[in-house]
């Protein structure tokens, strides 16, 4: 095997290693199937972004594989096979070296020609070399193309060809003189298509990748909604219903022309996943105020206040260990300020009517609605009617009056909904 075979073996054999694909697989795999441990909530936290961090190394080595097999690829360029030749239009006679009969696979014993070169070319490209040819008569300039060659037995062969007019002894071009050289470029050529084809493996592994971050991502994150959830929430389904009416309000509010630019698609399925977001700054209420069983204390309320506060700025950190999304961008603007009111009396920053996010008051509607219709430490349930009417003489006040509006008229959803999920 000579040097140039084992440079192109290395690169075509090492292109199909699916050991250390599946061993990166079986990394990124193990990372996420541990257990996870539910009695620390920080725990969850810092794991999830240890995941992160392992997961970008990861990615970077496999960047770091790929460009250095292009380089390897460009070694393999230089060392590939050339052949020379010669033209005189004058005369019409053409000359080539021993090497060119062997890249055409053609009997040395037919002499060099023109017609013989051209005879061996693709069909479907043969317009485009007489053409570089014309071109090369024509304008006197060196010229290169890339084109296919059909051998006797019918096998494909790329060949990369260069040629120029010959210069004499002071610089001037002769135009009875033209050169240039043939290159074999079949193995790089297939090289290039494998390599092209296993950029496209790593990418749609790196896709994958970042589907399953999603996921397990999404994962912890809920398992640690839950965990806050479950201190106070009677049901345990508060977040899975919550989502669910935000999901319903903003389905309903997109056949509002008010509305219709701002939701589609995208913004209904993420509200639908940022939405249990909203009360995850409970995790850092004490027990004694979050399940106090009586009316809060001003003291106690102001307290209770900062989840707003906390869960935003959670999420922000998550953003800032790797990069913010639509999904974190909405969980935060509704962490934020699913507590403002349309009037401007809510809390965090006291914003009022449209200036709180649009996420943010379909959140207000359906937090509070299904706040109503359950049982609380500090409250019973209200019927589904007791409900509306809560909702009603908010509307303007607490809440956007048109989504109250379309919140009232759909209400019997809402409460089909809330009764199939309690
Ligand atoms: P939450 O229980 O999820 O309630 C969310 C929102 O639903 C409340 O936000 C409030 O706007 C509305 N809401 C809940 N119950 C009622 C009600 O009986 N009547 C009316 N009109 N609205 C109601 P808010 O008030 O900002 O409270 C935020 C969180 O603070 C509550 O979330 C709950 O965890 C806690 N909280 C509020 N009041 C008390 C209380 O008196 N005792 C205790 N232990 N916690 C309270
Ligand atoms: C993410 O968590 O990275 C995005 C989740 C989503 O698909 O919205
Ligand atoms: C945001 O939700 O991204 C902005 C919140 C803020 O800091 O006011
Ligand atoms: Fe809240
Ligand atoms: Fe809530």
């Amino acid at each position: 095997m000579n040097s140039h075979d084992f440079m192109l073996q290395n690169v075509l054999s090492d292109s199909l290693t699916e050991q250390k694909i599946n061993d990166i697989k079986a990394c990124f795999l193990e990372s996420f199937a541990k257990e996870i441990d539910h009695s620390i909530q920080s725990d969850l936290l810092t794991r999830l972004v240890l995941d992160y961090s392992s997961i970008t190394r990861q990615l970077e080595l496999l960047n770091k594989e790929l460009s250095l097999r292009e380089e390897m690829l460009v070694e393999a360029q230089k060392i590939a096979m050339l052949g020379r030749w010669d033209y005189y239009p004058d005369t019409g006679s053409m000359i080539w070296s021993q090497s060119l009969y062997y890249i055409l696979e053609a009997d040395s014993s037919i002499p060099a020609s023109l017609e013989l070169f051209l005879s061996r070319v693709h069909p479907d490209d043969y317009e485009d070399v007489a053409r570089l040819y014309s071109r090369l008569f024509d304008k006197n300039e060196s010229l290169t193309i890339k084109y296919r060659l059909i051998t006797a037995d019918n096998r494909i062969k790329w060949l990369h060809l260069r040629c120029s007019p010959a210069a004499d002894s002071r610089g001037r071009t002769d135009t009875s003189h033209y050169y240039g050289t043939i290159q074999d470029i079949t193995e790089m050529k297939t090289a290039e298509e494998e390599l092209e084809k296993y950029s496209q493996h790593l990418e749609t592994l790196v896709e994958e990748k970042v589907r399953e971050i999603s996921a397990s991502q999404m994962a912890t994150i809920y398992a640690l909604i839950k965990l806050s959830e479950s201190r106070d929430d009677e049901t345990g389904t508060h977040i899975e219903r919550t989502a669910s009416f935000c999901r319903l309000l903003a389905e309903k509010a997109r056949s509002q022309p008010k509305y219709a630019n701002e939701i589609d698609d995208s913004f209904i399925e993420t509200i639908f996943k940022a939405s249990p977001l909203h009360d995850i700054g409970k995790v850092g209420i004490p027990d004694s105020i979050l399940l106090k069983p009586g009316k809060l204390t001003d003291e106690e309320f102001a307290v209770m206040k900062t989840h707003v506060q906390i869960g935003y700025e959670t999420l922000a950190k998550v953003g800032e260990q790797y990069g913010r999304n639509e999904f974190l961008e909405m969980g935060m603007d509704i962490a934020l300020y699913h507590h403002e009111k349309w009037d401007g009396s809510g809390y965090n920053e006291g914003l009022f009517g449209e200036k709180i996010p649009l996420s943010a008051r379909i959140m207000a509607i359906s937090d509070v609605y299904d706040a109503l219709r359950s049982k609380r430490v500090y409250k019973e349930a209200y019927s589904h009617e007791k409900s509306l009417e809560v909702i009603y003489s908010g509307k303007g006040i607490h809440f956007d009056p048109t989504l109250t509006d379309i919140f009232l008229q759909a209400e019997e959803e809402f409460r089909l909904l809330y009764d199939s999920t309690r």
